[in-house]
């Protein structure tokens, strides 16, 4: 395969805060000496107390433990708020542009301060406490920056439900971390359309109280002022409760390690687990990334077209941007809506300098026409960013010269919501790009590829990824459930943190992810796992059992499709495949709608009764030529049904 290089180009160097020296000497010293390392880029946030112990970590099972900084103390919110105040105050800290592009708004650092204060004597006023967990189910407005710093402001511990969820996916959470408050609004809006944000909510609490949880209060700001019930003694509006409250809430003194967020991300098996993330180490990271990997400037406007019900909006719409004192976008809406002209018109009113957004909005961006960029200006873009999925060379291509017009440099940024911030990327003044690789590991990053059976893989070679030593940004634990954050990270491979990703190192040391080894699956760049859509169909009465792969997609990088094998007597008809659809939606939401559905009679199992995925993958990628041994199989002639009637025929 032909590669084209890309180098750094001189002026990205001169305005660039890091350049390849430095890169290579920082690197060296973050892996040779990360105590010394991280003591001093530790300083870079501000602490109540300081820490004197720096890095206390384990990767050996059983018995994992990671600690950062841990004997100092700090608030977060008066990291992100307080500590910009003196120099700051009048510069915008988030700027909002809302679905409709008549509406936007900016909120200063004082401003911010001021609402962020009242809403955290809010919430102390209706009973959240340090260490309560708070729920948020809310679109795309400064109310839900808001929620988030203000439960760091009191030590309370969010857990952010992407409002695309379903009730029965956003009961599940509550439920899991047993959280009695939640934050929402009565509808959301993206694309021109109403989301029933409150009224999902009500289910919500309904389902999971029948399962024993109990919320106390839901608090609902009012976005587009649609009828919505509100239950006397639990409901709150937002906006009659912060009127009334004082601008004043001194921050709580957190410890290093207290938790400050818990986020639902999708497994190979079972439900959803709740990775938890705590304070200190977390905002070093992704304060340190923010700034190094999209070369965060004084004054400049960033905007990452994130959700903040994804991990990349808490690090880099919410935490990191601020904690820098960035000025951060918040877009309400989507990529064409009202036109697919609409990032880029966005990026002209706003004059925004770096930009970061996914692969699927890329791929779906350029097939929508060149024209849509071309009308526009584009003249203050100075980096663009990529996250989520690896994005294909073409679809880079594009984005480099259409959209920046050979100007800014791409960062393609490989990380998870286990891993905080980003931790394999290129540097804006230091990287030379290969289109599609997300090059080099960050600073105290230490990847390594192994083969299936753990041997460790040097030099240009192909393995599963792993990283042996810990960074100041990796999750803690699994919400309640510390053995099954052992089981899942660090027992495939002894002593190491397993990524979930295949991945490739080239002559240059780069490195190249290839995507998921494990059964998860990435839909427009949203994390699934293949087990909740299984769960889902089964629990339709006509199923008695089904099978979920991955296959590729134009423009979601996967789609989902899923065998199913019905209950004796059902007839397969495209009412049901309909009806199967719109089930899976409302089980978990409308971002796992299966993209094919496949009756089949039975599927491929071994004679111990084990599903045999990779033959499912194989037929649904439409490559049944080499379907490997199927003798294993407790009846091979299933086989040939699932081909004939395959859905993905070329
Ligand atoms: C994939 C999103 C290739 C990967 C921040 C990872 C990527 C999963 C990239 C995590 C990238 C993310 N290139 N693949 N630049 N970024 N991924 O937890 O498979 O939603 O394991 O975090 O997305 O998804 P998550």
């Amino acid at each position: 395969m032909s590669v084209n290089v890309h180098p750094v180009k001189p002026e990205w160097k001169a305005k660039g805060l890091i350049d390849n020296d430095t890169y290579l000497a920082w690197y060296k010293r973050s892996v040779e000496d990360p105590e010394g390392f991280w003591a001093e880029h530790g300083k870079r946030i501000d602490w109540i107390k300081p820490f004197s112990s720096v890095k206390n970590t384990n990767f050996n099972t059983p018995g994992v433990s990671i600690k950062w900084f841990e004997d100092g103390t700090l608030n977060v919110s008066a990291n992100c708020i307080d500590r910009h105040l003196a120099t700051r105050g009048d510069q915008v800290a988030i700027l909002w542009e809302g679905d409709d592009p008549s509406e936007d708004r900016k909120i200063t650092y004082r401003e911010l301060s001021e609402q962020v204060n009242r809403l955290s004597n809010v919430m102390k006023a209706n009973g959240v406490k340090k260490g309560d967990r708070v729920t948020i189910y809310m679109p795309m407005i400064p109310e839900a920056a808001y929620t988030m710093l203000a439960c760091t402001r009191i030590g309370a511990i969010h857990s952010i439900v992407f409002g695309g969820f379903s009730p029965d996916a956003l009961a599940g959470r509550i439920e899991d971390c047993g959280s009695d408050f939640v934050v929402t609004a009565d509808e959301g809006l993206r694309g021109g359309k109403k989301v029933p944000l409150k009224a999902n909510t009500d289910k919500a609490i309904e389902i999971a109280e029948k399962a024993g949880a109990k919320v106390r209060n839901v608090l609902v700001v009012r976005r587009t002022g649609g009828a919505v019930a509100m239950k006397d003694g639990r409901d709150i509006w937002y906006h009659e409760a912060m009127d009334a409250a004082s601008a004043d809430c001194p921050p709580a003194e957190m410890s290093a390690e207290d938790p400050l967020f818990i986020l639902y991300t999708s497994g190979s098996t079972g439900k959803p687990k709740g990775v938890m993330h705590t304070t200190g180490g977390y905002l070093v990271y992704a304060s340190m990334t923010h700034q190094y990997v999209f070369d965060y400037q004084d004054n400049e406007v960033y905007w990452c077209t994130a959700d903040v019900g994804w991990v990349t909006g808490h690090s880099y719409i919410v935490y990191g941007p601020l904690a820098n004192g960035a000025t951060t976008l918040m877009f309400e809406g989507v990529p064409n809506y009202p036109s697919p002209s609409r990032f880029w018109d966005v990026v002209d009113k706003h004059d925004v300098s770096i930009f970061y957004t996914a692969p699927t909005a890329i791929r779906a961006l350029m097939g929508a026409g060149d024209e849509h960029v071309t009308k526009t200006s584009r003249k203050s873009l100075r980096v663009l960013g990529s996250v989520g999925e690896p994005i294909n060379p073409e679809a880079w291509e594009w984005y480099y010269k259409v959209v920046g017009e050979e100007r800014c440099p791409i960062v393609d940024t490989w990380w998870q919501t286990e891993t905080g911030g980003i931790l394999i990327t290129p540097l804006p003044g230091a990287t030379d790009l290969k289109p599609g690789s997300a090059t080099r590991p960050f600073f105290g990053v230490q990847p390594q590829l192994v083969d299936n059976d753990g041997n460790v893989l040097v030099g240009a070679t192909e393995g599963n990824l792993c990283i042996t030593d810990s960074w100041p940004g990796q999750m803690r634990t699994v919400y309640g459930d510390h053995e099954r954050f052992e089981q899942t990270y660090f027992s495939t491979y002894h002593g190491k943190y397993f990524t979930g990703d295949g991945c490739r190192r080239d002559d240059d040391g780069y490195y190249w992810i290839t995507g998921r080894v494990d059964d998860v699956i990435n839909v427009s760049g949203h994390r699934m796992g293949t087990a909740e859509v299984e769960s889902a169909l089964v629990a339709h009465a006509k199923v008695s059992e089904a099978a979920v792969v991955g296959y590729p997609h134009d423009l979601k990088g996967q789609g989902i499709y899923c065998y199913v094998t019905l209950m004796e007597g059902e007839e397969p008809s495209d009412a049901l495949r309909k009806e199967l659809v719109a089930h899976v939606r409302s089980e978990i939401g409308p971002i796992a709608s299966p993209d094919k559905i496949q009756f089949a009679p039975g599927l491929p199992k071994t004679r111990s009764g084990k599903i045999m995925r990779r033959i499912l993958r194989k037929i649904a990628e439409d490559d049944f030529g080499a379907l490997g041994d199927t003798s294993t199989l407790a009846d091979p002639t299933v086989v040939d049904d699932l081909i004939d009637n395959r859905q993905n025929k070329k």
